[in-house]
């Protein structure tokens, strides 16, 4: 008899039915966000789970779960997988990691972009039929070419990032747990590290792509908001929660800093509205890994993890052994 497996969100259908050739699959093909309820019933009797970060798997659902033996999770972080409870009861977890890389980058880019030269705000205002004439002054923004990038969380991630800032002869600064070694740092266009307040002080754009856990909680709050320029930028390219969307939200009404663009946000689907109302933030759907190509390779990714783990073997992306 083949492993019981859920699915918990919809997927690709050919990574079903790859799925399908070594599990009992359950799918959730209509996409319905179980409530952690509904997910601990789903799971009952299931030796494995492709989860996303919507799913959270932690003490309280795992000590209902018996029988689960894998959680692989379709997203390069993972803050939504207690590691500990899953360690406790002898559950692998996993992930998807470098496959998003250099599509998570571009997008980066695309938000810091769009964030400096206001694409998005001028293009509600041209279609809210507001262009009548060319002005000198009008959307002006801070240049990107030329300018100091400041990079928090310089995992593989924030290093494709940097490495892109060669062709826009932009210095970098960097802040992370560990500095790089030299050679990462050349790779990085000559990274320079420095402490998070340093950094926030010279950078004229930051972008955010550090990993989420309690330690970086509110790494961006008021003190941090206060300390950057006042025409410089702000992009969240990794968690919510990582920034303090209300301290945010005061210093963009007050102009205390230029602009920010949002991939993510605290209690993400459910926004703070009030960034609605600002015309100098650019929102998106958390979708920076969102290629075609990317998102097919990291559901493939998180079912090789998962075939892996349940056929006795280490999956390629292991977080925790049990
Ligand atoms: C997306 O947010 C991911 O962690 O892969």
């Amino acid at each position: 008899m083949k492993p019981a497996i859920l699915v918990v969100r919809a997927i690709f259908p050919e990574v079903l039915e790859k799925l399908s050739e070594h599990f009992d699959v359950e799918s959730n093909q209509d996409d319905v966000v179980f409530t952690p309820a509904e997910l601990a019933h789903k799971l009952k009797g299931k030796a494995g789970a492709m989860t996303t970060a919507s799913a959270r798997i932690n003490e309280d659902l795992l000590q209902q779960l018996p029988d689960l033996k894998m959680v692989a999770n379709m997203a390069v972080g993972y803050d939504n997988f207690d590691l500990a409870a899953c360690r406790a009861h002898g559950v692998l977890a996993s992930n998807t990691p470098d496959v998003l890389n250099e599509t998570t980058a571009d997008f980066g880019w695309a938000l810091m972009m769009a964030t400096a030269r206001r694409i998005t705000e001028s293009e509600h205002w041209l279609r809210a039929g507001e262009w009548k004439k060319w002005r000198y002054d009008y959307f002006l923004g801070p240049d990107i070419h030329g300018s100091t990038l400041g990079i928090i969380g310089m995992g593989r991630i924030g290093q494709a990032i940097a490495r892109r800032s060669i062709g826009f002869n932009m210095k970098v600064v960097y802040h992370n747990r560990s500095r790089l070694s030299p050679d990462n740092e050349a790779y990085a266009n000559n990274a320079t590290y420095l402490e998070k307040e340093d950094l926030l002080r010279q950078a004229d754009h930051v972008v955010l792509v550090l990993p989420y856990s309690p330690a970086s909680h509110h790494t961006i709050a008021a003190a941090e908001l206060a300390i950057m320029k006042p025409t410089a930028t702000l992009v969240n390219l990794a968690r919510g929660g990582i920034v303090d969307d209300v301290a945010l939200i005061g210093a963009l009404r007050e102009r205390r800093i230029a602009a920010a663009g949002l991939d993510v946000f605290e209690n993400e689907p459910k926004f703070h509205p009030d960034f609605l109302e600002l015309s100098n933030v650019v929102l998106t759907p958390h979708i920076a890994s969102a290629s075609e190509a990317t998102r097919r390779a990291m559901a493939n990714c998180a079912a090789d993890n998962l075939i892996a783990g349940l056929s006795g073997k280490t999956p390629p992306n292991l977080l925790t052994t049990a």
